[in-house]
């Protein structure tokens, strides 16, 4: 496993435009995740293209169901041979002891993390759906949860991450999308950092994709990202 920071979303709708992109880079300067949209049109498939690539493989299903289907879905990513596998914490602690079971914690192959609340979500939008506490009380919530069972980390906002370091601990791995340099378009994400931020916070892994993939140069905008990480890193 390489030591990059960086996660690409590799947000993509077809299987060539995703390795158009893959085949312009190399494992060392970051590791891919694989969602929804990508999973969605490409199945397994792409993904075990990408881990025999040599690439360290995010799985970003957000697994969110009754504990026994959410322990044999992740059952079938560690198959898959996937680096990192999520759920949503609002599953509940059932739902996560059970994929924590089907994710062997050993050997430390492979990383089971949680979803806490969407970097796309507002305190506002939380109280239109009846949920009365902010987004970060929230995530500070889920991310206890999701310790108690075992999980080796989150996904939150790295406006979280300062906190959540200091009650979580350093060995617990803090996942941040809503990434965005600045001066660069937000799109639907609310609660943002910069790279640089992010890493002064305390994210462990940085996860960005339109910056990059929608660029007019994406290597570039790549290249500009990892520099901007690695200054932060001295
Ligand atoms: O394009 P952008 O940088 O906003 O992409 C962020 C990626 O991270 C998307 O693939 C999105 O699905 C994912 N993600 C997120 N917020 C979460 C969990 C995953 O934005 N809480």
């Amino acid at each position: 496993m390489n030591d990059s920071r960086l996660i690409v979303a590799l947000d993509f709708s077809s299987k060539l435009e995703a390795m158009m992109f893959v085949d312009r880079i190399e494992p060392a300067l970051c590791k891919l995740k694989v969602g929804k949209q990508l999973f969605s049109y490409c199945g397994p498939d792409i993904v075990e293209k990408l881990i025999a690539k040599g690439f360290d493989v995010f799985l970003d299903l957000k697994f969110h169901d009754i504990p026994n289907t959410v322990h044999q879905a992740c059952k079938a990513a560690v198959n898959m041979g996937v680096w990192m596998v999520n759920v949503h914490a609002l599953g509940g602690q059932e739902m996560m002891n059970a994929a924590r079971s089907a994710v062997p914690s050993i050997g430390n192959k492979h990383k089971l993390i949680a979803v806490t609340v969407l970097t796309s979500t507002t305190d506002n939008d939380l109280k239109k759906i009846g949920i009365n506490i902010t987004a970060e009380d929230m995530v500070y919530k889920l991310a206890g949860a999701a310790k108690e069972s075992g999980l080796d980390g989150v996904v939150c906002s790295a406006q979280e991450a300062v906190g959540l370091r200091r009650e979580l601990g350093e060995e617990f791995c803090l996942v941040t999308p809503g990434i965005r340099p600045a001066n660069t378009e937000t799109n639907d994400q609310k609660r943002i950092q910069t790279p640089f931020d992010a890493i002064k916070s305390g994210s462990d892994y940085l996860v960005v994709g339109r910056p990059v993939t929608q660029a007019e140069d994406p290597l570039a905008s790549l290249n500009k990202i990892v520099d901007e990480i690695n200054s932060a890193r001295i």
